[in-house]
């Protein structure tokens, strides 16, 4: 029996559109919880494999258990010819790594990927193609290399250090799921009308490219980059708060900050914040970019408050994100690719639960155009 429409919520605030058992985010308390565990004590404590695994199937693996994703994932790393084939064309067009990704995601599908052909591809084609842009050839990672590793060992062509693996291991874990986001509803509605995996993961992608979504920590990044480098005699605080001032005024929204669901910092804000200040500590320049991204941060978060006293802003995810990426030593167009190497196991496992217990998502649209009209 047809259901009466329900009021109209704009960007389907607030709507329930499911269920799910992989990620609780609960806007008013600031917390997000995966399969149960709180991002802070799981991201910065196991490795992406144990993640995906929990994600996969709702338990922390076995040493055996984990051993053997490690090895699936390390396989599925090696990409098809025909794969690397369409990024060295992409490459030679200067295709921005979204495009290439989903191209390469495209290209993997018509060998009717699994999950893990897919999660591990991810991470080769993201540097694959990053490499092939520089001109290099791409670089297989070791295949006794957790994920983290061989993401950086691929990307940079070199080992790298203890301190940047956990650096990248927390970011991937704290990036993992999170809730019905724009990306993950993406997938979900693919999957609900029974389409394969690597098209869900494909119009995943194209939404996570937006600035909205994954493409704000690069723009935040450069922001304050910006107005670090800005030489007016006035300080960094006072030349943020201008900036804000400036950039609200033009009906612009300051990345990195806001959020949907929170109304309180976003918690991974924290864990990231507390991941990138240990890899900027090592040296002079990075606690310097530490605590100016501080004073930074206070100077946003004070003037959007003034500006906008209803709306509660705060600071979200991509802010620390691009602080950590950028101590990673990646350039500011490789971090929503590399926020998909992570994203790409929710999106998997939602995909599955999709497709386990869910129907097809075909909401209602209330019509606003014309009415009765006439040919003749
Ligand atoms: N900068 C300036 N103003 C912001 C803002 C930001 N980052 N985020 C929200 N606002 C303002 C809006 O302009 C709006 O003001 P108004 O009511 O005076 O018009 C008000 O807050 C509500 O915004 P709304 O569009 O309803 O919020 P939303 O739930 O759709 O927005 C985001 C959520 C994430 C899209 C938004 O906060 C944003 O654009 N942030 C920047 C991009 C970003 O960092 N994205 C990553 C998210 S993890």
């Amino acid at each position: 029996m047809p259901t009466s429409p329900r009021p109209y919520a704009g960007g389907l605030e607030g709507v329930v559109v499911g269920e799910t058992r992989l990620s609780q985010v609960e806007g008013q308390a600031g917390r997000l919880t995966l399969a149960g565990f709180p991002v802070e004590t799981l991201a910065p404590t196991v490795s992406f494999e144990a993640a995906l695994f929990l994600l996969w199937h709702d338990r922390i693996p076995s040493d055996d258990e984990l051993r053997i994703l490690t090895t699936e994932l390390a396989a599925a790393r090696t990409l098809p010819q025909a794969v690397t084939d369409v990024l060295r064309a992409a490459a030679q067009i200067d295709a921005p790594p979204m495009h290439a990704l989903r191209l390469g995601i495209a290209a993997l599908s018509l060998r009717n990927p699994t999950p893990t052909d897919i999660v591990g591809a991810m991470a080769t084609l993201v540097s694959a193609y990053v490499r092939l842009c520089a001109g290099h050839e791409p670089v297989a990672a070791d295949a006794g290399d957790d994920h983290a590793t061989a993401v950086l060992a691929m990307l940079t062509g070199e080992r790298p250090t203890p301190a940047a693996v956990r650096a990248l291991s927390t970011y991937l874990v704290t990036v993992c799921d999170h809730g019905m986001n724009a990306s993950t509803f993406t997938a979900r509605v693919v999957a609900s009308t029974g389409s394969d995996l690597g098209a869900a993961v494909e119009a995943a992608l194209g939404a996570l490219q937006g600035p909205l979504h994954g493409g704000a920590p690069g723009p935040a990044l450069e922001a304050l980059m910006a107005l670090r480098a800005q030489q007016d005699g006035s300080t960094l605080d006072a030349r943020t708060r201008r900036w804000v001032t400036a950039e609200v005024e033009a009906g612009r929204r300051i990345m990195g900050f806001g959020h949907r669901v929170y109304r309180v910092r976003d918690p991974r804000a924290d864990v990231l914040q507390r991941a990138a200040q240990r890899l900027l500590d090592d040296s002079e320049a990075g606690r310097a970019l530490a605590s100016d991204a501080r004073c930074h941060e206070r100077a946003v978060l004070e003037t959007l408050r003034a500006l906008k006293p209803d709306r509660p802003i705060a600071t979200n995810v991509e802010f620390f994100t691009a602080l950590l990426l950028h101590g990673l030593g990646l350039p500011t167009h490789l971090f929503t690719p590399v926020f998909a190497v992570g994203r790409v196991a929710g999106w998997t496992a939602h995909f599955a639960e999709q497709r386990a217990n869910g129907r097809l998502i075909r909401p209602s649209v209330a019509y606003v155009g014309a009415q009765d009209r006439r040919l003749h």
